[in-house]
């Protein structure tokens, strides 16, 4: 599986010319306002190796995100296995979009096709989001999608210090339920 395709957006493979934007964003203070610090040029080339590797072994993964109109990269949207340290298991979607391309309502049209994909052709049973208490906007995506949150999942991120960004709330969406929001659509 190498793109997934939504009405103004393309989920793909990463290609050289997205690591300047990419950097950038990463180095934006503003994107990185709900993450422990903002990434160096070298950071966000691991980052991009990664998620290709990742997209490479298991034809799913951190895809990147061009606008189908305009060629432009604005970001990553995905899914990924939850990481081992958290006190969850399961797949969990993402997202992270520059500045210029928010409010276009661009990362709940990519998340939902990740989300279709990871029930139709993975057959997840269930995909849950995660984020810092503080960040309303991602919230506001993870409602958008369907997604509902138990407070008694709410944790504090082993891998954060102290701090705001350490208390993390999960959404979660089954199968069904996307299927029936669908229909209702
Ligand atoms: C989280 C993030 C992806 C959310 O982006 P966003 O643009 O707010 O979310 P959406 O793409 O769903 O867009 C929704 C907005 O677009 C507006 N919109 C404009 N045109 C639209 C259209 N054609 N269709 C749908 N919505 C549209 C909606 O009204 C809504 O506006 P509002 O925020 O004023 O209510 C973005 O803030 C981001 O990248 N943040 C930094 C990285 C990050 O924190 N990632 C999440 C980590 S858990």
């Amino acid at each position: 599986m190498s793109a997934l395709q939504t009405e103004r957006l393309l989920l793909r493979a990463w290609r050289p010319f997205d690591l300047a934007p990419w950097a950038a964003m990463n180095a934006d203070p503003e994107v990185r306002r709900h993450f422990p610090e903002v990434l160096t040029r070298e950071q966000s080339e691991a980052a991009v190796a990664r998620f290709q590797t990742g997209l490479d072994e298991r034809g799913w993964g951190w895809w990147a995100v061009e606008v189908r109109a305009t060629g432009e990269f604005i970001g990553l949207t995905g899914l990924d296995p939850v990481e081992e340290d958290m006190p969850f298991t399961g797949v969990e979607a993402g997202w992270r979009l520059t500045r210029a391309a928010w409010g276009h309502g661009y990362a709940t049209e990519a998340a939902e096709a990740a989300l279709a994909f990871g029930f139709t052709t993975l057959g997840l049973p269930e995909i849950l989001a995660v984020t810092t208490a503080t960040n309303l906007r991602s919230q506001a995506v993870m409602r958008r999608l369907g997604m509902a949150r138990d407070p008694a999942d709410d944790f504090d991120d082993p891998g954060v210090p102290d701090g705001p960004l350490r208390r993390c709330m999960v959404y979660r969406i089954s199968g069904e339920a996307q299927r029936a929001k669908k229909q209702r659509t």
